[in-house]
């Protein structure tokens, strides 16, 4: 395994079934109120958000503290960026202060490498850009797993805007590298004109798109990334790619919803499905997001 948590293409199976057991163990101990564990006993953590977030900062510290290390949330926002000081700068002189790891949040592509490449901890990304989102696509393989016990004979369906979305992106590549089938869904002005992995089948409908589908990933709309306005009308994009128990139902009566957050209801996901514990495994990624990240912070700031 790197220093640095990237990017899940640098990540073997073996790695990640590691990672994965090792959640399900932190899991089981979370759930038994059992997880008094001082492993990161006198470890400080630097958490770095440029982008807002309301699920990996907060389960990131909950993991942090769980394992007894102490948390310093960087305020981009209450920095001296906002008075000129440049990005490489602020970088340099927050790593002299020597944390012993740095989560980052940016907006920018490969922002999280540049930091890694100029301090001496480990760097764990917590999302960059359109591009990489490891912890994410990890804690969704881990909710997957739990749910049908194995990643065999598998088909994920994710759909939405495929073309602006880290958590798609990591998914496809994760998901496909452990032997899961996955096809995407979206109007074709927001899939992207390459996959990485020309395993992916495209569809522009769901009802070409569903039917077969174990588990159905909705996306949200990426406003923020979009250059112009491609959706004009949410009620629109509800009618034709948002999912509701019905349209779940042309995948199949056992498939399930997932969805990385924040979703935006009966926009890319109707109350009645969110709301649906039988088939909604939305909630069980929220808190997974904890010992994914415990199992994570465990791997990547423990080695000998
Ligand atoms: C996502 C993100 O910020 O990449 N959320 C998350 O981390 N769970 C997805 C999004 O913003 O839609």
């Amino acid at each position: 395994m790197k220093r640095d948590l990237l990017d899940v293409a640098a990540l073997s199976v073996e790695d990640v079934t590691d990672i994965l057991d090792l959640a399900d163990r932190y899991a089981g101990q979370l759930e038994k109120r059992s997880h008094e564990n001082d492993l990161l006993k006198g470890k400080v953590i630097m958490t770095m958000f440029f982008e807002h977030s309301t699920r990996t900062l907060t389960s990131f510290e909950m993991a942090a503290k769980r394992l007894g290390a102490q948390v310093v949330n960087w305020n981009a926002d209450m920095s001296s960026l906002r008075k000129g000081e440049t990005f490489t700068d602020t970088i340099h002189y927050l790593g002299a202060m020597a944390p012993d790891a740095i989560i980052v949040r940016h907006a920018d592509y490969g922002s999280p490498g540049f930091i890694a490449d100029n301090v001496d901890c480990p760097v764990i990304n917590a999302g960059d850009s359109w591009r990489a989102h490891p912890t994410q696509a990890l804690l969704d393989a881990m909710t997957i797993r739990q749910h049908f016990g194995s990643f065999d004979n598998l088909t994920v369906a994710i759909i939405g805007d495929i073309a602006h979305s880290r958590v798609a992106n990591s998914n496809m590549v994760l998901l496909t590298k452990l032997g899961i089938k996955v096809r995407v869904i979206a109007p074709q002005v927001l899939m992207p004109e390459k996959l990485p992995s020309g395993d992916i089948e495209k569809f522009t409908s769901l009802k070409e798109g569903l039917p077969g589908a174990d588990v159905v990933m909705t996306i949200r709309l990426q406003k923020e990334r979009m250059d112009s306005v491609l959706i004009q009308s949410e009620e629109a994009y509800f009618h034709d790619y948002g999912m509701d128990p019905d349209k779940l139902d042309l995948a199949g009566k056992h498939a399930v919803a997932m969805d990385p957050g924040p979703f935006i209801r009966n926009v890319q996901i109707s109350d009645t499905l969110v709301d649906d514990p039988n088939r909604s495994l939305i909630l069980k990624q929220g808190a997974n997001g904890v010992p994914l990240r415990m199992a994570v912070l465990d791997r990547y700031m423990n080695k000998s």
